[in-house]
């Protein structure tokens, strides 16, 4: 039997639409002057390889038929320290971005919560003053 509920994939657009959202948000991280540090010094084919790989997750984690095949969230910013403020950072572009691409509610919401559930993943626990390098 057909699931009645789209995805949340399907709800946004599909691919191109998902390729579209980390079009617009990737050059607003790689150049905001707290979090682009993160992003420095990667090469132009770096980054093509970065965005492909952003795009497929992104498809995949809403339920897209997408086979994601790059590295778990928690590998791939391990080591970085992304911080709280960090994140916060990052979820002020995404809505800029969600808002200038005109995605309405609740799918705005949905795409938050996507990328909220894997903010455990990706910001590094604050260490006890002093364990830093
Ligand atoms: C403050 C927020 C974030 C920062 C600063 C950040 C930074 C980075 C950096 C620098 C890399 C490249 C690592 C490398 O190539 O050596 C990376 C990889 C990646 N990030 Fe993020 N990220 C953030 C949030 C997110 C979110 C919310 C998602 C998706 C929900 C995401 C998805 C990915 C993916 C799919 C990769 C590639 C994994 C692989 O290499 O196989 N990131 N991130």
């Amino acid at each position: 039997m057909l699931d009645p509920t789209p995805s949340l994939y399907r709800r946004l657009g599909g691919y191109d639409a998902i390729a579209a959202f980390v079009d617009d948000l990737l050059p607003r991280l790689t150049s905001d002057p707290q979090i682009g540090v993160y992003w420095k010094g990667k090469c132009t084919d770096s980054m093509r390889k970065h965005r492909q790989l952003v795009v497929d997750f992104l498809s995949f984690a809403t339920g897209g038929p997408v086979d994601y095949r790059g590295l778990d969230m928690k590998t791939s910013h391990d080591g970085l320290r992304i911080s709280e403020s960090d994140w916060n950072v990052f979820v002020k572009h995404a809505v800029a971005t969600l808002d200038d691409l005109g995605v309405a509610e609740p799918e705005k919401s949905d795409v938050l919560a996507v990328a909220g559930s894997f903010v455990g993943d990706i910001v590094e626990a604050p260490q006890s003053a002093g364990s830093r390098a």
